[in-house]
């Protein structure tokens, strides 16, 4: 038996700010059984992940496309990978039975089939909500906690900047660091998103960069008079440039993501290297994924604790129905969303 399962493509390869108008929804007959020993698992996807780094996978040319095995070029009419969660409708690989709800990469599309190699695990669908296993407790959490953990590793007291920080992963990021006893500062796009910040997040203080009436070396001077410890970087440009002019010797920057210079190829951070060496900052790019084998089961149980005693917030930003894809997507450099964004494919 086959079932028609819907999926979302780009039509053209996308040049600068993606706009909605970019992607089309396909149809394809996805097998609803699995022929014995192909290892084959077929997933009906519920909840989707909605990233930015997915706009350096469609373009004509992105320097991510040759770095890593994984980020390779998609072609227009290409099923998008997406991580994402799940129910297992057939199953020939051992480690999965139908309805095991599950966890891992499958695409912007109803239904996936899951090669025998590909990354998914089963997931625990009692205790929190499912949503949370593609947010909080998937790779945008664990993005949060190995750069946190791995990379800015801040000690009790320091002065941290996360840009982006009402966003999926800098919004926890913002709360790990909160809860480690420093002093957090975190930058958004809107007032709403900063007064959520100093409120249910905790954070010591935010400011909407794009309504700062100084320039932004001079409002991070402001915002730190003691200089910045520890900067998490989700944008580049401009801001790598401020906050790395505010640095502390001896500062640490994570530099998790440059979702401003995606869009724009004239766009480059350029950081005073005098800085650099005479304040002896170390200047640190970090994938998530290296770290995941190591400590993605320290992550998961530390987090579920923070969540279960109410220490941590799952921030999620929901759109119904596979259509809304698009949507979602070109809204993240819109700063459309506020927290984690994904999309509800189907109820459970
Ligand atoms: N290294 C890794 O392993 C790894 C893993 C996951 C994600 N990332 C990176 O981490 C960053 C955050 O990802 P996320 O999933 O948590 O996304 P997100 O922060 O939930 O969503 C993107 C946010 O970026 C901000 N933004 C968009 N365009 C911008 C621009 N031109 N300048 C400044 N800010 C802009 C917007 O918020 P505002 O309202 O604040 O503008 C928007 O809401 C991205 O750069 C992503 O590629 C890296």
């Amino acid at each position: 038996m086959e079932v028609e399962s819907k999926f979302v493509t780009i039509k053209a390869h996308i040049v600068g700010q993606p706009s909605e108008s970019d992607f089309e929804v396909r149809e394809h007959l996805v097998p609803l059984s699995v022929s014995p020993g192909s290892n084959d698992v077929v997933v009906k996807n519920l909840y989707l992940s909605v990233d930015p780094y997915q706009i350096n996978r469609v373009k004509e040319h992105s320097a991510s496309q040759s770095a890593i095995s994984f980020a390779f070029r998609l072609a227009p009419g290409d099923r998008i990978d997406a991580y994402g969660v799940g129910r297992v409708v057939a199953s020939a690989n051992p480690g999965f039975e139908k309805d095991d709800v599950v966890v891992g990469l499958l695409h912007w599309s109803e239904y996936s089939v899951v090669g025998g190699e590909s990354m998914l695990s089963k997931v625990d669908s009692k205790e929190f909500p499912l949503s949370y296993h593609a947010s909080v407790l998937g790779l945008s959490g664990f993005t949060a906690y190995a750069g946190f953990h791995c990379v800015c590793k801040p000690k009790k007291g320091e002065k941290v900047f996360v840009s982006a920080a009402s966003g999926s992963v800098g919004s926890v990021f913002g709360q790990y660091a909160k809860l480690h006893g420093c002093y957090v500062v975190g930058c958004a796009g809107s007032q709403k998103k900063v007064d959520l910040l100093k409120g249910k997040l905790g954070f010591d203080d935010a400011f909407n960069y794009k309504t700062e009436s100084s320039d932004l070396k001079s409002a991070l001077k402001r915002y730190f008079p003691e200089g910045i410890d520890v900067y998490f970087d989700n944008v580049g440009a401009e801001m790598l440039e401020a906050a790395v002019a505010n640095m502390n010797t001896n500062g640490r920057v994570a530099v998790c993501g440059v979702i401003s210079e995606y869009t724009n190829a004239q766009k480059r951070a350029a950081p005073d290297f005098l800085d650099i060496i005479y304040k002896r900052i170390t200047l640190q790019g970090f994938l998530a994924g290296d770290y995941l084998q190591q400590y993605f089961p320290e992550f998961f149980s530390v987090t579920s604790d923070l969540l279960r005693n109410g220490k941590i917030c799952a921030l999620e930003d929901v759109s119904p129905g596979l259509e809304s894809v698009p949507s979602a997507f070109c809204g993240l450099f819109r700063g459309d969303n506020v927290g984690k964004k994904l999309v509800r494919v189907a109820h459970e």
